[in-house]
């Protein structure tokens, strides 16, 4: 199937609806997604990007329905990673002298996949190619998310081809943003960029601006992954310029795990203190273990501050908080604020070791962690309260 986009301006791609984990099982796709390729048919035919290798047949016999292989003049890989290229092995089979234009780091990456020695034509920002009356515009854009990223242009019919950036995993059958559920759709634009891009949000502010003071009009934007913004294109553009500038809401959220539900009465008495000293605050608890991850980071991306919770064990804490402080470390939140919690029997270690990975992971931590001996009593209980008024007042310092 190939769905006209604009002009001569096909999707040729493969809506996955059943798609629940993505990159293994790192990212949780609970609404599915879709690997976006495009064939632009001018004078000049060329094709943008492919498909997930588990798709790499079905979309082979939907392109030849579309067009001769043959007559496909340049191949584009925006972006080498396999949810993207996993279907080019299958095509450079049937049309293998065909050349792939792709950034330097693209092809090591593409020989790193695919052990192949394509017909490779490296480009870079400003290149161009010609497809007749109109030109593909080449515009690099390292680490959004991989080293080989690029973004492309299309004159004449103003359209950005910005593979993963502007993307989310939403398999959704109408294909355009104002077919889409616009709640569902930006729920999962604000998980792909708090799980995906967070780290480099200096380099999606960049290259904002670097795109703009190109002053290309800018139609539609065909991403790599769910909808193609063709209404009001530029909304996505400025969510991801908020969502990249230190972005919170003011929400707290509360992330732990417990044994004997001894951490958890801890987490309920801290939420009661932050509402009572501000109901503003939007609080949430997370239970790390029966939570899907993604979702927490999330939450955290959001929120202004976090709290982190878990019982003691064997010298440290619960391994559901330690794996999800491993992800939050590696995100590199800023501008948040945190604390620690937790409930111990004899030694004890949770809340120092929670405290020392929450400052490691760049958390301002404004109070000192919250211990309580065996299951919180009436005065823990209440030293809890009192821990969440605390933290609620860290923001009025
Ligand atoms: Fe959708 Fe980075 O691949």
């Amino acid at each position: 199937m190939a769905l006209k986009i604009k002009n001569n301006v096909y999707w040729t791609g493969k809506i996955d609806w059943e798609l629940r984990s993505f990159h293994g099982s790192e990212y949780s796709t609970h609404r599915g997604s879709s690997y976006n390729s495009y064939l632009i048919r001018e004078e000049k035919t060329a094709l943008i990007d492919t498909v997930w290798a588990p798709f790499a047949v079905e979309f082979m016999e939907n392109l030849a329905e579309t067009i001769d292989l043959k007559k496909i003049d340049y191949i584009i890989v925006n972006h080498a990673e396999s949810d993207h290229s996993g279907a080019l092995p299958f095509l450079m089979e049937a049309v293998p002298d065909k050349p792939i234009y792709c950034t330097a780091n693209g092809i090591k990456s593409l020989k790193g996949h695919y052990h192949r020695d394509w017909n490779f034509k490296p480009v870079k920002t400003g290149d161009r190619l010609s497809l007749g009356s109109k030109e593909l515009i080449f515009i690099e854009a390292p680490m959004l998310h991989w080293p080989d990223t690029m973004f492309c242009y299309l004159t004449g019919d103003n359209i950005l081809f910005s593979n993963d950036a502007f993307g989310q995993h939403y398999a959704t059958n109408g294909l355009f943003n104002d077919l889409a559920d616009e709640n569902e759709l930006f729920e999962e634009c604000v998980k792909y960029y708090a799980n995906i891009l967070t780290p480099f949000s200096p380099m999606v502010t960049k290259k904002i601006k670097e795109y703009a003071s190109l002053n290309l009009p800018l139609d539609i934007i065909c991403t790599s992954h769910g909808v193609i913004w063709r209404d009001k294109p530029m909304q996505i553009v400025e969510k991801y310029l908020a969502w990249a500038d230190n972005y919170q809401e003011n929400r707290i959220s509360i992330i732990y795990d417990t044994m004997w539900n001894g951490t958890r009465a801890l987490a309920e008495n801290i939420a009661q203190g932050i509402s009572e000293a501000d109901p503003s605050v939007t609080v949430k608890l997370f239970n790390t273990s029966f939570t899907d991850k993604n979702d927490v980071i999330t939450e955290v991306f959001k929120s202004k501050g976090i709290l982190v919770g878990s019982p003691t064990i064997n010298r440290s804490m619960l391994s559901s908080v330690a794996a999800i402080l491993d992800q939050i470390q590696g995100l590199q939140f800023k501008n948040k604020k945190a604390a620690a919690f937790g409930c111990y029997g004899w030694s004890g270690e949770s809340v120092k070791a929670i405290d020392e990975h929450l400052k490691k992971a760049g958390f301002s931590v404004p109070i000192d962690g919250l211990k309580a001996l065996w299951n919180p009593d009436s005065q823990s209980r209440e030293e809890a309260v009192r821990f969440g008024k605390e933290f609620a007042a860290a923001w009025g310092r």
